[in-house]
């Protein structure tokens, strides 16, 4: 790939994968939240027919979007400020099989819980995953409360049902101290969601944290690139990576170039 930005539009999927789509995406509760095939493949490499089967999954995702929309609507509200792509991300994992996920923003928990599926059908990797959350005062969200502050007695991640939690690496605190640790620990990064604060200087210093682990044909995204200025795509020219955005959304993404070999 060569530096540049390309916006990926989708691709037509065969009926019953159209099918599956929509059903989880209702089980869900999120209209918007409809794959774009078009930006996995470019994201991945993978050919059409390789991401079409990947979708087809999405089926079998079902009764896991039904349970986190009730653990939602339980809690008292719809929305978490979640990802729009939930089921991009779990595409994503299926198709490029990481070793390490590591996300920086949890909430409630939708993102993770489609990377812990993932993996889980991988059968391998591990997701790290870190939070630092906000806590809302009363039973009901105020005016002024953050969309993605706790309910009350609830922890970070609480819409992930249990049944995927084994293994999970997740670390409460502030993304500014854990996340060097959590990235000196890894040989590799091989997939990175920022979605957490998002001013400039955050996610630079995200990318820089997590840049010398990110090796080739690792993925980097970053949610809501309209408030955080240049800082994505200085770091994707940086690394000579092309940034993909997901339609007209504000989700990019850019894997990153192999190395040339060695002479
Ligand atoms: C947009 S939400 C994450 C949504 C999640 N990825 C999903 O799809 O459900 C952002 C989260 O980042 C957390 N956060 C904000 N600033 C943070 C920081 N400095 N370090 C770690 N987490 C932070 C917030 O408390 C919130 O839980």
């Amino acid at each position: 790939m060569t530096a540049g930005r390309l916006t990926a539009r989708s691709f037509p999927l065969p009926e019953p994968v159209r099918e599956a789509c929509l059903r989880v995406r209702r089980a869900l509760g999120d209209r918007g939240a409809g794959p774009n095939p078009a930006w996995i493949a470019a994201l991945t490499g993978a050919r059409r027919r390789e991401v079409v089967d990947v979708l087809a999954e999405l089926s079998d995702l079902v009764p896991l979007a039904e349970q986190i929309r009730h653990r939602h609507l339980a809690a008292g509200r719809t929305f978490y400020a979640q990802i729009g792509a939930p089921f991009d991300l779990y595409a994503i994992v299926r198709l490029t099989r990481p070793r390490h996920v590591v996300e920086a923003g949890v909430s409630s928990g939708v993102s993770s819980a489609h990377f812990l599926a993932a993996l889980r059908r991988n059968r391998r990797g591990t997701l790290h995953s870190i939070d630092l959350p906000t806590r809302q005062h009363g039973p009901v969200l105020r005016r002024g409360e953050s969309v993605v502050s706790l309910p009350p007695h609830l922890a970070t991640g609480w819409a992930v049902p249990e049944p995927l939690r084994a293994g999970w690496d997740l670390r409460a605190g502030p993304a500014q101290r854990l996340l060097p640790q959590l990235v000196d620990e890894l040989d590799s990064v091989d997939l990175f969601l920022h979605d957490d604060l998002h001013t400039p200087r955050h996610l630079a210093f995200e990318l820089a944290t997590v840049g010398p682990k990110l090796t080739g044909g690792g993925v980097a995204l970053a949610d809501n690139v309209n408030w955080t200025g240049r800082s994505f795509f200085r770091y994707a020219a940086h690394r000579g990576a092309r940034v993909v955005r997901r339609g007209r959304t504000n989700l990019v993404g850019f894997a990153v170039p192999a190395a040339p070999a060695a002479l």
